[in-house]
């Protein structure tokens, strides 16, 4: 384990099932509506998006947008800006927006609101993490890989001040290590 983690809250191994579960489930659940958009957020999602295309047994396209909320700190500015759109015209599209950790919410709660602006033909939700303790807007989830409790956790994609993403686990970090910045 990295010396700056005070734990592993999810191993290796766990996150590999629980994503090939999500693939199973959102292939039948999409078995049947043909052209499937997956959007995802980055940085932070951008393992998880992959993994998760890979258990995602249908023919399916891939994008990506970027949006800023936190800086280096570890709480939501509340103040979500576009740094990246999509390549893709979303009009009549089914789009499944893949995101890392829900939080507070706002950061998908604005995607959210963006993207149904474009007209797609559905918009759902999935979210490896999701600290339910924490939400402040009002965002409907549609697959969920794991619920957390509020502790700020970095790995498999998830990072502080950019670092950690790396790491192929999803860890705690100890409050040492920001606290100390
Ligand atoms: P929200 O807008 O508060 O829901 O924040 C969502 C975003 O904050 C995520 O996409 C992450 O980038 C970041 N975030 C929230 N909690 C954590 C955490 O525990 N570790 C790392 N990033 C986090
Ligand atoms: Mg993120």
């Amino acid at each position: 384990m990295h010396a700056d983690m005070a734990g592993i809250l999810i191993a290796e191994a766990q996150i590999g099932a629980r994503v090939r579960e999500l693939g199973t489930q959102i292939t039948s659940d999409y078995r049947d509506q043909g052209d499937l958009l997956l959007v995802g957020v980055l940085k932070g999602s951008a393992m998880f998006m992959m993994d998760l295309a890979r258990a995602i047994k249908l023919s399916v396209a891939i994008d990506f947008i970027a949006v800023a909320s936190y800086g280096a700190s570890t709480e939501s500015s509340g103040v979500v800006r576009l740094l990246k759109d999509l390549d893709t015209d979303i009009a009549g599209r089914h789009m499944l927006l893949v995101e890392d950790i829900i939080d507070s919410g706002m950061t998908l709660a604005y995607l959210r609101s963006q993207m149904l602006r474009r007209n797609p033909a559905s918009l759902r939700i999935c979210t490896l993490l999701n600290k339910p303790d924490r939400r402040t807007a009002d965002v409907p989830v549609d697959y969920v890989g794991f619920d957390i409790p509020n502790e700020f956790v970095v790995g498999y994609g998830l990072d502080y001040a950019e670092r950690y993403r790396n790491l192929p686990y999803i860890g705690v970090l100890k409050p040492v290590v920001y606290m100390a910045s």
